[in-house]
């Protein structure tokens, strides 16, 4: 795991929206998952000006979704998948065939999860995930106590993940459960970036990197990850024990 913290949040995001493009640069078929949420929304929105000014090649690329919320229509806005349409899928007209995403309408969500991992699988693994942390040290909907190992998976919101959720949306919703890949395909991935920007993610940011590795705080996974870089500004790395940042 490295640290990198940058001046703001846009250096950060020029810096993950990059490395989006170096790799599709590399590998115009790669596969690289992102979190929706307020953290890569930055990102997204300079890898599209990049992808475009730079005619990157987007015709073969996938995209996975990380998770999504179990009874939410995809047309809803706030939902995960409206926000991969609205930030990625229509601005760089990205084809249905190109992405897959956990319906959370599904009668059936364990054959989604199922076919999640097929679908990964099929494609080779996933070369690139962009994540966000949760107030409560989540990243997608691995909540506290999650095991590590799991691939796709159902799980019981936490009530933190239930409050803070409904910033997404316009009015209150509820929100129980969620569908999200597992911490297995994280460890699984070729590479990991874990953003987090503002003063609010400072405590969840010192846990995650800081404190002993445990599923009861998952994200601090990330310090086991071969290739793992936690992204952060200097508000967000602000409580960090400045000799650990490389
Ligand atoms: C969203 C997701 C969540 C968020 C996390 C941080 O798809 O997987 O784990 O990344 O809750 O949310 P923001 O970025 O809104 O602070």
């Amino acid at each position: 795991m490295k640290v990198l913290v940058f001046n703001d949040n846009n250096a950060l995001a020029e810096f993950a929206a990059s490395e989006m493009i170096e790799l599709l640069k590399k590998k115009p078929a790669a596969v690289i998952c992102l979190a929706s949420g307020d953290s890569p929304k930055l990102t997204c929105e300079l890898f599209v000006k990049k992808a475009t000014t730079e005619k990157i090649n987007l015709e073969s690329f996938i995209f996975i979704g990380l998770d999504e919320w179990v009874g939410l229509s995809p047309k809803t806005k706030g939902s995960c998948e409206s926000d991969f349409q609205n930030r990625l899928f229509d601005p760089l007209g990205i084809r249905p065939s190109q992405y897959h995403l956990f319906d959370g309408l599904s009668n059936n969500l364990e054959k989604e999860c199922a076919d999640m991992d097929a679908f990964i699988k099929k494609k080779g693994g996933i070369d690139l995930m962009v994540v966000g942390i949760g107030m409560n040290g989540h990243i997608g909907f691995n909540e506290p106590g999650v095991d590590f190992n799991l691939l796709s998976h159902v799980i019981d919101l936490d009530e933190t993940t239930v409050s803070v959720g409904q910033k997404y949306f316009s009015e209150p919703v509820s929100l129980q459960k969620g569908i999200t890949l597992g911490l297995g395909h994280l460890m699984n991935s070729k590479k990991l970036l874990l953003l987090a920007n503002g003063k609010r993610k400072s405590m969840v940011i010192k846990k995650a990197v800081e404190e002993t590795i445990s599923n009861l705080f998952p994200a601090s996974i990330v310090q086991q990850h071969p290739e793992s870089y936690v992204l952060i500004d200097e508000d967000a790395g602000s409580l960090l024990d400045k000799s650990k940042i490389k």
